[in-house]
């Protein structure tokens, strides 16, 4: 199912807020395909990009286009996955139906698509558990469930694994692997070098809102170009 509504093109993207430039001029095109990572230290403007990027907020300036859709938004083929997963208070189950119920999809194949994509996920044991009780980590992997369900081109994740411990964080990195390898192109942010390493085909790095280098993830982490990708890999602090 590639080739819809992609590739994603950013031209000369800018967001400023109260005066300041948080996203300069940013012009990147995403294809389908490569698991892409967008790298950068804190405050770079990953959050904000991937925003700008799902349609939450609007450039000042500049344009975000989806190539099979000149024009249109195409929401119902892209979702995403945020650092706090959302999770309605109702059981695991009917919170991975609910998004597809809004989306029309009748009641038996809304069952049949949200147990599959809990068993795929390795949450079907707990389907009829409240959703609230589960742990951090079973949450992130709800929300990851119930964004595959919905079957869509593009999943925007903004640092899926931030507030997880090893094992969890490892379980949501197959996860998105398993995601990817089923064909929706994964578009997430990570400021964790390992985390790159284990999981990107190709890196976006941003530092205070502007594009720094964009390649394969190999790449990017063995010759990395620019002296703040550099300095970044090696440790050292950003400014
Ligand atoms: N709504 C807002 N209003 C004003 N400034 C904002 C807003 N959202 C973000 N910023 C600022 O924009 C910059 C980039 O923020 P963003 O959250 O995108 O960074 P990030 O790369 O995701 O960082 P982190 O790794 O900490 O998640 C930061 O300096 C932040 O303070
Ligand atoms: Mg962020």
């Amino acid at each position: 199912m590639s080739g819809r509504i992609l590739p994603l093109a950013l031209e000369g993207v800018t967001l400023k807020i109260d005066g300041r430039r948080l996203i300069d001029k940013i012009t990147l095109t995403l294809d389908a395909g490569p698991l892409t990572v967008v790298m950068g230290p804190n405050g770079a403007g990953k959050s904000l990009l991937m925003r700008l990027c799902h349609g939450l907020i609007k450039p000042t300036k500049g344009s975000i286009t989806w190539q099979g859709s000149p024009g249109v938004w195409p929401g119902e083929r892209q979702t995403r996955v945020f650092q706090k997963p959302v999770v309605l208070r109702r059981s695991v189950l009917a919170n991975v139906e609910y998004p597809l119920k809004l989306r029309g999809v009748d009641a038996n194949e809304r069952k049949v698509r949200a147990r599959e994509a809990l068993e795929r996920t390795g949450l079907g044991d707990i389907a009829m558990s409240p959703a609230r009780v589960l742990s951090g980590g079973e949450q992130q992997k709800l929300a990851i469930a119930r964004a595959w369900a919905m079957e869509p081109e593009v999943l925007f994740l903004d640092e899926p694994t931030a507030n997880l411990d090893p094992a969890g964080t490892r379980d949501v990195e197959d996860l998105v692997r398993a995601v990817h390898g089923a064909g929706t192109k994964i578009i997430m942010t990570s400021h964790r070098t390992d985390q790159v390493r284990r999981l990107a085909s190709e890196v976006v790095f941003i530092h205070k809102g502007r594009l720094i280098e964009k390649g394969p993830a190999d790449a990017f982490l063995d010759t990395p170009q620019s002296a703040e990708a550099r300095a970044y890999l090696s440790g050292e602090l950003l400014v």
